[in-house]
């Protein structure tokens, strides 16, 4: 059932606010400023290292995730795509925990990379949204996303709750370790539980980001820049376009750029630059003035300072509300999901079920 809407991926991308609520509400309880996990949970505090291993967008989520643990919880990470991790061997020094990632808990090598874990790590954690999953079962902890069903080929809401449990995971470990201070915890959980309510806002460009997407839908190529939490969405960003509009697309963190891929812009490919005015805002931006400088097509998205700051000469702009740094990355989901979506739906192919991709890989 789409609920009235075209496509079971824009029923997914509008249902974020509500299903993200449920994951918020799962593990922030109502009464405190504390992270609650089920069952025995686990305790951060004598955790050497966190690996994490995840294919396609759930990886993504994992390399977001990198910058909150290393940043907020001061855990050295190390983030993996799983058909390497599982071939590679790598040795786990003692303290490590590994975790999965997978929205359906059967991803096989994601699956592997577990079993290959088991007897090295000291714990197996997995985020999934499945919990009867293969995953979910071969796991010690398994922490549900609680985004229900996603039917749509493309990752969307499974996406933002897998950040939202792995953003909460990140302030329990900071908590556990003494790394932040109760004032910065409630700040943080406060700023999660204001989320779907900007998420609802964030949804009201969507006129803007289909006229953006109409625009789009002719390109060949389109590169995608972020810098800091703003990257590993950039990645994601690139992924959604290609995956169902099979536009090619790539991203890249902004400082490479001047390291290879500025050969590549001239008028013909449009760049989008995901840039809240935040702490890295001034080094995007100057790299998005070399794309400019170079006829380079920029859409950028930021919030109101930023288009303000930064919105003169882009070709076209989507502006976000703020939102507090940690969690922008989950907020400026929205933006790149619609925009593939509209491109796709301007190009006419099939979104729910882009060609050759398979919503469960069980096969490596
Ligand atoms: O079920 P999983 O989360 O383990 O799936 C991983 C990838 O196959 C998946 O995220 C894929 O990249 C999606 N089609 C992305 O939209």
């Amino acid at each position: 059932d789409k609920a009235g809407h075209r496509h079971f991926m824009a029923k997914e991308i509008a249902e974020q606010p509500a299903v993200l609520a449920e994951a918020i509400r799962h593990y922030l309880p109502a009464d405190e400023d504390a992270v609650r996990l089920p069952g025995a949970g686990l305790d951060f505090s004598g955790v050497q290292r966190l690996t994490l291993v995840a294919c396609g967008t759930a990886y993504y989520a994992c390399l977001t995730a990198k910058y909150w643990f290393e940043k907020l919880a001061r855990i050295p990470v190390e983030v993996d795509i799983a058909s390497e991790f599982r071939y590679r061997e790598p040795p786990l020094p003692a303290g490590t925990v590994a975790l999965f990632v997978s929205q359906s808990g059967e991803t096989a090598d994601t699956l592997a990379a577990l079993r290959y874990c088991r007897g090295k790590a000291d714990r197996i954690v997995s985020v999934v949204n499945v919990p009867e999953s293969s995953i979910a079962r071969e796991s010690d902890l398994a922490l549900p996303i609680h985004a229900g069903v996603e039917i749509g080929v493309a990752s969307t809401k499974a996406f933002t709750c897998q950040l939202a449990v792995l953003l909460i995971l990140a302030l329990k470990a900071a908590a556990d370790r003494g790394e932040m201070t109760p004032e910065a915890l409630s700040d943080h959980i406060s700023a999660l539980r204001g989320l779907p309510h900007l998420m609802n806002t964030a949804l009201e460009a969507d006129d803007e980001i289909r006229d953006a997407a109409q625009q789009l839908s002719s390109a060949r190529d389109v590169l995608f820049l972020g810098r800091g939490l703003m990257f590993p969405l950039a990645l994601e960003g690139a992924l959604k376009l290609k995956e169902i509009s099979y536009i090619h697309a790539e991203a890249y963190a902004s400082g490479e750029l001047k390291h290879g891929p500025i050969a590549l812009i001239d008028s013909m490919m449009p760049v989008v630059v995901m840039a809240p005015k935040d702490a890295l805002f001034d080094k995007t931006v100057s790299n998005m003035q070399e794309v400019m400088a170079r006829e380079g097509k920029v859409m950028l998205i930021s919030n109101p300072a930023g288009l303000a700051a930064a919105g003169d000469g882009v070709w076209l702009s989507i502006a976000m509300p703020d939102v507090q740094d940690a969690v922008a990355p989950i907020l400026y989901a929205v933006p790149a999901q619609l925009l593939a979506y509209h491109t796709a739906v301007a190009k006419g192919t099939d979104v729910d079920q882009p060609r050759n991709l398979a919503k469960s890989v069980t096969v490596e």
